[in-house]
């Protein structure tokens, strides 16, 4: 096990090794859209890993291509549902859900357009 903290929700999760990113988010309450269904089709799952970026499988091609089309991406930045924790650890890993993302799940995607 290890322990993700989301940063701007206040929320400290456990996340397996071999689980992902969404899969941890998802079994303990923490909205984390996944438009796709998490097969890497969309880049709603986007998070920004803050600390503890190495724990993580290493990001794919494909993986890469999506989060081009994601909003206010950085370094940081990986899809939920395709970053899985490799081992664990004791190290506290912290994530943010872009802002934009957030307001994604409180919203509705038709508020979210109506932004653009
Ligand atoms: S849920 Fe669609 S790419 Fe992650």
């Amino acid at each position: 096990m290890a322990r993700i903290e989301f940063i701007d929700e206040g929320k400290t999760i456990e996340i397996a090794a071999g689980q992902s990113i969404l899969e941890a988010a998802m079994d303990n309450g923490v909205d984390l859209d996944h438009a796709c269904g998490g097969v890497c089709a969309c880049s709603t799952c986007h998070v920004k890993i803050r600390q503890g970026a190495a724990h993580f499988s290493e990001s794919t091609e494909e993986e890469e291509d999506q989060l081009d089309d994601a909003r206010d991406i950085e370094l940081c930045s990986r899809l939920g549902c395709q970053t899985r924790l490799q081992a664990e650890t004791e190290e506290i890993i912290r994530v943010q859900i872009p802002f934009w993302n957030v307001n994604l799940v409180q919203e509705g995607p038709d508020a979210a357009r109506a932004k653009d």
